[in-house]
């Protein structure tokens, strides 16, 4: 069978929680790569929209067209940088995170921001993460990975990362929106978080960042 040119990029899936972003950072690093945190963008619409009070979701699709979006590496780790302003802390709350899933499952934003995607990736030399990366964004990745954990741990993970935090989430109401995400994440008709083909899965449940890095760049060189 005649196969298509595999693209240098390493794509990762996987819920809410399993270590994707820690884990596609430190590939990128290692690897010289640029990184492509897909989450982020669906962070930004979701910020835009709140900010202007938009609920309806043709013009929040009209909202992602408009914006003037980039990624700037810095010493202090990639800022993305959306219509001039540094957006990287204020997308990282608990309440953007449920509305850019919700938003996500439209098909106006998809389109849009997976558009966008894949004319970031057309260089190759990238590490991917998100929900379609292995799917939609980038079919074609040469390394395709299903990044996956208990939901108690990711729970556990996530409410380490909220410690000390402000108004910090408990770990029931962690574990209830990992849950709701999940479901929502994986059941929208438009391209829903599934494991690609060819694409191997990686449970890290008992695995350090380091030593599911240490897989995926085993597998690449492999
Ligand atoms: O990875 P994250 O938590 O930053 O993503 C936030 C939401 O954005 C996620 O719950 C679903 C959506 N998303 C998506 O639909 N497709 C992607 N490739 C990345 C994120």
């Amino acid at each position: 069978m005649l196969t298509g040119v595999s693209k240098e990029v390493i794509a990762i899936d996987g819920p809410a929680g399993a270590g994707k972003s820690t884990v596609a950072k430190a590939l990128a690093s290692r690897l010289g790569f640029t990184y492509l945190d897909t989450g982020a963008m669906y962070r930004a619409v979701a910020l835009l929209a709140m900010r202007q009070g938009i609920g309806d979701v043709e013009e929040v699709a009209g909202l992602a067209r408009g914006m003037e979006l980039r990624f700037e590496p810095s010493a202090a780790g990639q800022q993305l940088i959306v219509n001039g302003e540094n957006i990287s802390t204020l997308i990282r709350t608990p309440e953007i995170g449920e509305s850019a899933s919700a938003l996500s499952t439209h098909s106006g934003i998809r389109r849009e921001l997976v558009r966008r995607q894949k004319d970031m990736i057309a260089a190759g030399r990238m590490v991917l993460e998100g929900r379609d990366t292995t799917t939609v964004v980038c079919p074609d990745a040469r390394l395709k990975v299903y990044l996956t954990a208990s939901v108690q741990e990711r729970a556990r993970r996530r409410f380490m990362e909220y410690a000390g935090k402000p108004d910090a989430p408990t770990l029931q109401e962690i574990e209830a929106s990992i849950v709701a995400r999940d479901h929502r994440d994986s059941t929208r008709e438009d391209s829903p978080l599934r494991v690609a083909e060819e694409a191997v899965v990686i449970d890290s449940d008992s695995m350090t960042a380091d030593e599911v890095v240490d897989a995926i760049l085993a597998l690449w060189l492999s």
